[in-house]
């Protein structure tokens, strides 16, 4: 019996080649008490090599970069250990579709749900196997017109971050891809059990993926960016990046907006796209489709953990250009400081993956540890606790937890952090149904 390695094994502790295990090999004991901990130094072939590399993985993972996704490589490790050719594999917190497209690379079906409509939106941009030379004959055969949106009705907010040239393609551009994506603020009233948009016809599809694009390329300070020089993970505080601006003599700089489209099109696809096209949708996590019933092989996901981030808020500029008001996302995503009100989302949300998988199967759930600050000071949250109990509750076995401890500055999901900000630890659990 192996013995459980737990989070004091760091990165410096030199480590025995005898003592990695390959994670297919371990033999998980299952008890009501306590489950299986390893620490993810002592598995084999891991993700945590791979994430050295910069930018490891196919080029279509960077369509936009988003604050708190887990690296590609995670995912691969999962989708090849526990899933074979074929097989369905979902994510229902899907961000910006990092686990689907990378399931749809592995000749597995790609699934993504994720509640705020650029998250949606970019997933759905991956996973459709849509070739470049096709999408740009959909976008060749469109004709703009001049938008219906003055230019003056913009949110001062907005045009902060752009110049009037760029921003008025902006506008005519998006206008005609929404109405062909058909995605309205009317999307997120969501219903219950059932999702509330998902691109079926070409058309669609085809739309959705320059709107991806659109969405990847709208900040950020490469040379197809959109906006002023600011961060491409999320979208900027308008008064900071007011005065930053000024103080700094920031340009907002006047691009051809397709043009930037179609090249960063061009890079995306630069190695090819995946062979097998998946699904997205936009959704809950907590209430799936009630035909899904044990339709999938496998479920690799990250849920938010309590307030640690606000997708809504940080990605504010993003659910504009879709023609929605993150206020009004932010009420459908999960977000609470409350331990109670965390728990009872995240059971719901472990009883329809429950319902979801295949018998036997298997759902391994990213979390990281949050610090909560009180009157009486601060307390760390090991989250993948929360998880482990209510999974049990929904019927599932915790077989083993791996602690990920990264270093923060190395960390995939906090490039803006310095070494004492932000979350010391993933934990990943994983569960048996
Ligand atoms: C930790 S992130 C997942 C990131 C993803 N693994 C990636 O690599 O991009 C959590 C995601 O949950 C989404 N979300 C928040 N509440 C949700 C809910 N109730 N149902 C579905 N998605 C939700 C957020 O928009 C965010 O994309």
């Amino acid at each position: 019996m192996l013995k459980a390695k737990t989070d004091e094994h760091r990165d410096s502790i030199p480590l025995l080649k005898s003592e990695i295990f390959k994670i297919t090999d371990l033999k998980y004991t299952v008890s009501e008490e306590s489950c299986f901990t390893i620490s993810s130094y002592y598995l084999k072939d891991t993700w945590r090599q791979n994430i050295k590399t910069k930018n490891w993985g196919h080029p279509m993972h960077s369509m936009a970069s988003r604050s708190g996704s887990f690296p590609p490589a995670l995912a691969d490790y999962f989708i090849t250990n526990f899933s074979k050719v074929g097989d369905l594999v979902l994510d229902p917190y899907s961000g910006k579709g990092t686990a689907p497209y990378q399931a749809c690379l592995l000749d597995r079906v790609g699934f993504g749900v994720d509640v705020t409509p650029e998250a949606y939106v970019l997933t759905g941009a991956k996973v459709h196997a849509i070739k470049h030379e096709e999408a740009l004959d959909y976008l060749k055969s469109i004709r703009f017109g001049i938008s219906k949106i003055n230019i003056k009705e913009t949110p001062e907010e907005v045009k902060i971050f752009f110049s009037t040239k760029t921003l008025s393609q902006i506008l005519t551009i998006r206008e005609k891809l929404l109405e062909d994506l058909e995605l309205s603020t009317d999307s997120i009233d969501y219903l219950n059990g059932n999702v509330s948009h998902h691109a079926k016809t070409k058309k669609e599809q085809f739309a959705q993926y320059w709107l991806g694009i659109l969405v990847g390329i709208l900040h950020g300070s490469s040379s197809y960016s959109l906006s002023l020089p600011c961060s491409h993970s999320f979208s900027m505080a308008p008064n900071y990046t007011k005065n930053y601006a000024k103080k700094h003599s920031l340009k907002k700089p006047d691009r051809n907006v397709i043009q930037c489209m179609i090249e960063k099109s061009r890079y995306l696809q630069s190695a090819g796209i995946a062979r097998i096209s998946g699904k997205a949708y936009l959704g809950k996590a907590q209430d799936l489709p009630k035909s899904w019933e044990e339709k999938f092989d496998l479920i690799v996901t990250s849920p938010p953990y309590f307030t640690a981030q606000s997708y809504a808020w940080d990605n504010w500029l993003r659910e504009w250009l879709l023609g929605f008001n993150f206020k009004e996302v932010r009420k459908q995503t999960t977000q609470t400081a409350s331990y109670e009100k965390y728990s009872i989302e995240m059971y719901k949300f472990l009883k329809e993956t429950y319902r979801v998988l295949k018998p036997n199967k298997r759902a391994f759930i990213v979390v990281g540890d949050v610090t909560k600050k009180s009157k009486e000071g601060k307390t760390i949250i090991n989250t993948s606790k929360i998880i482990a109990e209510e999974g049990k509750k929904a019927g599932f076995g915790v077989e083993l937890i791996i602690n990920d401890d990264i270093p923060p500055t190395k960390r995939y999901n906090s490039s803006f952090l310095t070494a004492n900000q932000g979350l010391q630890i993933d934990r990943i659990v994983c569960l048996k149904k």
